[in-house]
């Protein structure tokens, strides 16, 4: 498809988003409840065993990511009163070990304002801010105000940022009498998902915002009044969407003393496999502006973007802010769907899950900067049973009936494999209803494929059963393939984590078989182990 066409398809789909948008906002709400259902369950057909999902009802993006006090506090755009995208709260969840979740009631309804999209939280240890009580810091969220109202008329300046505060560990917020603390400057109909963070040595708090398809950083001493830095994003990167949720965060390269700035940006429409999208820049960032480094801006002088993930359902991700990690490390979490069809897949009582929590790691590679991402280490305390197969070589196809037994279902999967030339590697997935997903390694290419097209039910949408490749990064050496499957997800860390692709899928039942095969020419088999993964719900 030629660049004018990927546009117009890309303009056709951000307005259908945007007309659902302005349905749900005719619609309206009359009462937001602020409990959520927290019935027991977790058993449903499809239902993810190991990532965050709500246990009812509608979710899209992570948002306040923040760690205090011993939890990881994870709140999240949710509509209580349907399975589809409608007027936005945030609905809450905290975690010790960031994979047994407890439900919280609603953090933030929607006012006279409008929705509340997404944004992000801070604990002002400082006090800035002055909402503290007690000489205890106040924790404060920074989120978009979406006014439907304002938006069904077009008037350009329906999004503006507020803040909110509280003094019980995120249980309750409440919302400044001054909000929106940044009102839209007019003529921004895309002006939102604050990310906010404390700039050390300029002792400030900055703020990364997109502003259509740009990101615009402001600095503030007290999180309420802000003041314009510096725009960035013209020329570089994918353009094909929106640009949403952005994250900017400093991180050391891994081995090294080097401190780099890592840029997130989400794209919508405009992914590397269509709709939905996280791209990501490296560069620096000096307290007022963002510049890409020399090498990272050679790539994208090649190509379009560089991608956090090659799967088609990784979106709007963001990072921890505070998590008690080394400063070469980042905690990231991401929606696991797509515009695409997030309102349609065929889940019930609730619509989409969370990625694993994932670290992100800056390393340095012959290519340039790239990140590595790999599962939290957390996710080692669900390890069960498992079984490791000694070396081989494979020709044609073999089942792994040594793996009978195993959850494969909700599993770790680790694979060294060194496929000839010209080779197609793999390994099926499969279940009795002959329902089958494939994924592995094309040596001719140097790609990775996932390939869901017969992985069980894809009617609800036409823009779900395709194929997906991601580039190998890595230069060299046998393949290393660590898949996390839970029930109705994929997630490839190649490579360790060089490569990453997630994919979500629906068969009418779970699978429960492995087929290896090698087309083409011969695979060498160094390491085949899977673990079963023990349930968090
Ligand atoms: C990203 C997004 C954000 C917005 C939110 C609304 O998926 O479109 O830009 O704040 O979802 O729910």
């Amino acid at each position: 498809m030629g660049v004018g066409a990927a546009r117009a398809e890309g303009y056709w789909r951000g307005l259908a988003v945007s007309l659902a948008f302005m349905a749900a906002a005719l619609i309206g709400c009359a009462e937001h409840p602020t409990e959520v259902d927290t019935r027991p369950g977790y058993r449903e057909r499809h239902r993810p065993q190991l990532h965050f999902s709500p246990p009812a009802m509608w979710m899209n993006d992570p948002n306040g990511l923040v760690y205090h006090a011993g939890e990881y506090h994870l709140y999240y755009q949710f509509y209580p009163n349907d399975r589809v995208w409608g007027p936005m709260h945030w609905g809450h969840a905290v975690s010790r070990d960031l994979f047994h979740w407890e439900h919280l009631p609603i953090a933030l309804a929607p006012d006279q304002h409008g929705y509340i999209f997404s944004g992000s939280a801070v604990v002002d240890h400082h006090n800035s801010s002055g909402f503290g009580t007690d000489g205890e810091p106040p924790m404060v969220a920074i989120y978009t105000y979406h006014d439907p109202e304002r938006a069904r008329l077009q008037t350009g300046d329906h999004e503006s940022q507020a803040i909110a505060y509280s003094n019980d560990r995120g249980r309750s917020f409440r919302k400044y009498a001054g909000n929106p603390v940044l009102p839209n400057p007019g003529g921004k109909p895309d002006f939102r998902d604050p990310k906010v963070f404390w700039y050390e040595p300029g002792q400030q708090w900055v703020m990364a915002l997109s502003v259509h398809d740009r990101v615009q950083f402001w600095a503030s001493n007290n999180l309420r009044n802000w003041r314009f830095l510096s725009e960035f994003g013209q020329n570089w990167g994918g353009h094909d969407g929106t640009w949403e949720c952005p994250d900017l965060f400093p991180i050391r390269v891994e081995g090294s003393d080097q401190l780099k700035w890592v840029l997130l940006l989400n794209l919508n429409p405009g992914g590397p496999q269509g709709g939905s999208g996280t791209q990501y820049f490296v560069g620096d960032f000096n307290g007022h502006e963002f510049t890409l480094e020399p090498r990272f801006a050679d790539t994208l002088r090649q190509q379009p973007a560089v991608w956090l993930d090659w799967g088609r359902d990784n979106y709007a991700g963001v990072t921890w802010s505070d998590a008690p990690l080394p400063d070469h490390q980042r905690l990231f979490i991401g929606w696991m769907s797509n515009w695409d069809y997030a309102q349609q897949v065929p889940t019930e009582p609730w619509r989409s899950a969370m990625t694993l929590p994932r670290v992100l790691s800056l390393t340095e590679q012959p290519q340039g900067y790239r990140i590595r991402g790999l599962p939290a280490p957390q996710l080692d305390q669900l390890r069960g049973a498992s079984k490791a197969l000694p070396a081989m070589r494979l020709s044609n196809t073999r089942m792994l009936s040594e793996f009978d037994g195993l959850p494969i279902a909700t599993s770790e999967l680790t694979i060294e494999a060194q496929p000839q030339a010209d080779t197609v590697f793999g390994l099926e997935l499969s279940n009795a209803l002959g329902e089958r997903y494939r994924l592995g390694f094309d040596s001719a290419s140097n790609t990775y494929f996932s390939d869901r097209s017969e992985a069980g039910d894809h009617t609800f949408s036409d823009q779900f059963a395709r194929v997906h490749r991601a580039p190998r990064e890595q230069h060299g050496g046998p393949i290393r393939l660590r898949l996390v499957l839970d029930v109705a997800s994929v997630e490839l860390f190649a490579d360790d984590g060089l490569t990453v692709l997630t994919d979500t899928f629906f068969p009418s039942q779970p699978f429960d078989r492995i087929t290896l095969y090698s087309e083409g020419g011969a695979t060498e088999l160094s390491e085949i182990s899977l673990t079963g993964l023990r349930r968090v719900w």
